[in-house]
């Protein structure tokens, strides 16, 4: 019986999950974990990023405190939030992050985020950005 109302569920999820519409995406379960995972080795408080910058990743208020020039997320338009445009490729491989270029700062230290994570993150800041 729990089986198949879970199958019935998920065949009712499905559609919007692949077209993405109506999944509310989590800071803490979707988004600081790709954070953790991919940019706090720099981000940290200690690493070179966060000295260069001042962006701190390892909590919501930091994330949203931005860097020492202001706030780099603009809650529900990812495509002004310096946050995305520099993991989506949408500014100069320089300055992309992770850096993975050979022009980067942090020479093959950095790991390209996979394009789920990067929607997810997108979709996080359209969605408001939000401490959930
Ligand atoms: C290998 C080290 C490293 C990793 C990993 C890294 N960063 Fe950075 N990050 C830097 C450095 C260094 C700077 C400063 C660049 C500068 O001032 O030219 C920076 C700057 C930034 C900035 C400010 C950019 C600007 O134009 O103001 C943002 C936003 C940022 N990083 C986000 C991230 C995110 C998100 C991740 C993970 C997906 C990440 N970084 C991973 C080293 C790193």
């Amino acid at each position: 019986m729990r089986s198949s109302v879970l199958i019935i569920g998920l065949a009712i999820a499905a559609p919007f999950i692949s077209t993405g519409c109506s999944k509310q995406v989590s800071f803490s379960a979707d988004v600081q974990p790709v954070l953790n995972e991919y940019c706090i080795m720099c981000h940290d408080g200690k690493g070179e990023g966060s000295e260069k910058s001042g962006y701190i990743l390892t909590s919501y208020t930091d994330v949203m405190t931005g860097t020492k020039f202001g706030p780099v997320i603009v809650p529900g338009d990812s495509e002004s939030s310096t946050l995305y445009r520099v993991i989506s490729g949408k500014v100069s491989p320089k300055i992309g992050m992770p850096p993975t270029g050979p022009a980067s700062l942090a020479i093959g230290r950095g790991h390209e985020l996979k394009p789920g994570q990067i929607t997810a993150i997108q979709k996080w800041i359209d969605q408001g950005a939000l401490n959930n």
